[in-house]
């Protein structure tokens, strides 16, 4: 399964959905590969 979450506005929690999400997924025994196109963000920060 590939997820995109994509949005025009700055800010909104599209990395913190995402980065939720993947947690859920390996927490559910799932792998997950999360990718952040905006290069500055470091989910371990989130
Ligand atoms: N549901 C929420 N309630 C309150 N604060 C939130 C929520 N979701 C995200 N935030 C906070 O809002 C800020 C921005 O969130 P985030 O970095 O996920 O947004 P973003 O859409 O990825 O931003 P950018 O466009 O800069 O990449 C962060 O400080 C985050 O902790
Ligand atoms: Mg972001």
């Amino acid at each position: 399964m590939i997820l995109v979450i994509g949005g025009i506005k700055g800010g909104a929690g599209k990395s913190t959905v995402a980065a939720n999400l993947a947690v859920r997924r390996v927490a559910d025994g799932g792998e997950v590969l999360l990718v952040d196109g905006e290069g500055a963000t470091r989910f371990s920060e989130l």
